[in-house]
């Protein structure tokens, strides 16, 4: 591991999140596993969530910790004090941060100005942990990772960034299909191919849904507008049309082909309820993932590889 700052799905080098899936996947099958006592993660969110608040907050009741989820109300990162200030704080009282951010920066100043690890639980450019539950989804459902060919449909967002370079690292080829505008950022997409080159991989990005599609073994689509964004929504909806999932694109794939969401979904915007609720989608399967790995990662940031010990 290159840091203890996990702020992009990079901060972990691929080997590392094979091992961190091999485990949540373990965990996942009743392995039961502590921290040391007494350890506190803090949840700091600027952003309304589900998935990512519940499962940091069980997995770390799981695994022998607690936390505590500081609102944005409560805390007012960057408004009330400085986001350095909050930092400097935070690690006097609590042994972990996860983040929620509107701005990627707020994080990495997190990151830069305290000794504990600080995880991204979504900013406006990652969200690695997300795209480790995606990942591990895939590999459960499909076997492997290396080798399979995921298709993302629609904005270029912080879920595309994070699965596209998480892809890329563990060598499955990854097409995004994007309006023009709303692809994923060349910075993001140049690390991209060179992850993809080291893995035998390949990165494409194309305007066509349609042709996307064809021979994919994972259809994957996000929400158009994304949180904070909600002044684009309707721009949004009219751009973004062509690439909805629905019945139609899914016939383009291969009758084995599932369909991934980070939810939540917008039924009739990105995907549409028929796609969503058929026998293809795993987004279910994909949620439940975020528990396990949050464990694995909690384990891992707080325990330590091989220092944590069974129950
Ligand atoms: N997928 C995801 O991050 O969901 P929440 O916004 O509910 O945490
Ligand atoms: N792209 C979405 C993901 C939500 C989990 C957002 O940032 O709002």
């Amino acid at each position: 591991m290159k840091g203890k700052d996990i702020l992009s799905i990079t901060d972990l080098e691929p080997e590392t999140i094979s091992v961190l899936l091999t485990d949540a996947l373990e965990l996942k099958g009743g392995r039961q596993r502590r921290i040391p006592e007494g350890k506190v993660l803090a949840l700091l969110f600027e952003k309304p969530s589900l998935r990512t608040r519940v499962s940091f907050e069980v997995a770390m009741m799981g695994i022998g910790g607690s936390s505590l989820y500081l609102s944005p109300a409560e805390v007012g990162l960057g408004k009330r004090e400085p986001v350095a200030d909050v930092a400097r704080v935070l690690e006097r009282y609590v042994d972990v941060i996860a983040a929620r951010t509107f701005s990627h920066q707020s994080i990495e100043e997190l990151g830069n100005h305290c000794s504990i690890p600080v995880i991204n639980a979504l900013s406006d450019l990652e969200h690695p942990c997300q795209a480790m539950a995606d990942i591990l989804t895939i590999i459960e459902k499909k076997g492997d990772i290396n080798g399979i060919k995921i298709a993302y449909l629609g904005d270029g967002n912080n879920v595309a960034s994070s699965l596209m370079l998480a892809s890329a690292m563990l060598g499955a080829d990854f097409t995004a299909a994007s309006p023009d505008g709303y692809q994923v950022k060349a910075e993001i997409m140049s690390q991209a191919e060179q992850y993809a080159w080291q893995s035998g991989s390949s990165i494409n990005c194309t305007q066509d849904a349609g042709s996307a599609v064809v021979g994919a073994d994972v259809l994957y689509t996000d929400v158009w507008t994304s949180m904070g964004q909600e002044e684009e929504a309707r721009v949004r909806r009219d751009v973004f049309f062509p690439y909805q999932l629905n019945s139609e694109l899914l016939c383009n794939a291969p009758e084995s082909v599932i369909v991934m969401h980070p939810l939540p979904a917008h039924r009739g915007e990105e995907i549409t309820a028929e796609v969503i609720e058929s026998p293809h989608s795993v987004v279910f399967d994909q949620a439940e993932n975020r528990l396990h790995v949050a464990r694995a990662l909690l384990l891992y940031l707080l325990g330590g590889l091989g220092v944590y010990s069974d129950a």
